[in-house]
């Protein structure tokens, strides 16, 4: 961990992150909803912080991304805030929240950058969002592009599917990258596509691509942590790209069977695990009970 951070000891912003493109360095996202997630993988090395609207799925057992709201995020975002040093800190924009015009577009980015403490904000969709983001830009809001599945459109998508499959489907992407570029985003997520297509729009723009699900040649990977840690409840629907690295849940698992069983033999806690009075407060305390009982008879 000291060793990442030795390596990696300046701090992420917007503008560090187009340089380290241009010099060919890979770099590492993952999402956090909480303080103490926010400050092991700070610490452990990671570039770019997202708060995530998996947040929804992820951390509050919602069935998707759609119900989770800006206050939610915002409160997501402030803890985060607490535990992040060096990475450069992205909240998502929830669904609804930008999706009425411009102006509320604005008013909740800017919750997420004043209450939040976010550095930046991810909002989803390609051309039909070019609008919002030129006038979340003009605000000094810097915002990051996400294209190919995008989990808010899951209504309209009906499900979480490879995008971009066929030929036709691939050049809208990628004019939709080359669209985004131009109208100022600094970075752009792209989800579940074909690595060919991520190749090609990686390749096409000059600002960093950040893959999930979408191979290798994208500047900056990103995971959700729970699904890195073994930490979801996805275990049937496990998509490819995600690689497990521990097992958390298993961990917890074990640790809260031990306590229980420590709990129900008196194992636990011990006299070294507990508080006593001092000798003389002890004997005091004897004195003042003994007291009270001949008072009483
Ligand atoms: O909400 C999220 O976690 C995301 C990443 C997976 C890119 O948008």
């Amino acid at each position: 961990m000291a060793y990442l951070k030795q390596q990696r000891p300046e701090k992420v912003t917007v503008p560090s992150l187009r340089a380290s493109k241009e010099r060919g360095e890979r770099l590492v996202c993952l999402t956090a909803y909480d303080y103490p997630t926010a400050r092991i993988i700070d610490e452990a090395g990671t570039d770019i912080i997202l708060v995530g609207d998996s947040l929804g799925n992820v951390v509050l057992g919602y069935e998707n991304t759609i119900p989770v709201t800006l206050d939610e995020m915002v409160s997501a975002t402030r803890a985060v805030r607490r535990g992040v040093a060096r990475a450069l800190l992205v909240a998502d924009m929830p669904y609804g929240s930008y999706h009425t015009g411009a102006d509320d577009a604005v008013r909740a980015a800017l919750r997420l950058i004043k209450e939040g403490g976010a550095e930046a904000v991810k909002l989803e969709g390609g051309r039909h969002r070019l609008e919002t983001i030129r006038r979340l830009i003009a605000e000094e809001i810097p915002v990051m592009g996400h294209i190919g599945l995008t989990p808010q459109s899951v209504n309209k998508l009906g499900g979480f599917r490879l995008q971009g499959k066929t030929a036709e489907a691939a050049r809208v992407l990628i004019e939709d990258a080359r669209a985004l570029e131009a109208a100022g985003v600094f970075a752009l997520v792209l989800e579940l596509v074909p690595r060919e297509v991520a190749r090609i729009i990686t390749e096409t723009v000059s600002i960093p691509t950040i893959g999930i699900g979408a191979g290798a040649d994208c500047d900056i990977q990103v995971l959700v942590i729970h699904d890195l840690i073994g930490l979801s409840f996805t275990e049937n629907r496990k998509p490819r790209f995600v690689r497990q690295y521990a097992n958390v849940r298993q961990i917890i698992t074990e640790a809260v069977e031990r306590f229980a069983a420590d709990v129900r033999t008196g194992a636990y806690p011990t006299e070294d695990e507990s508080y006593g009075l001092s000798p003389e407060a002890a004997l005091e305390l004897e004195s003042l009970l003994s007291e009270e009982k001949i008072e009483e008879r």
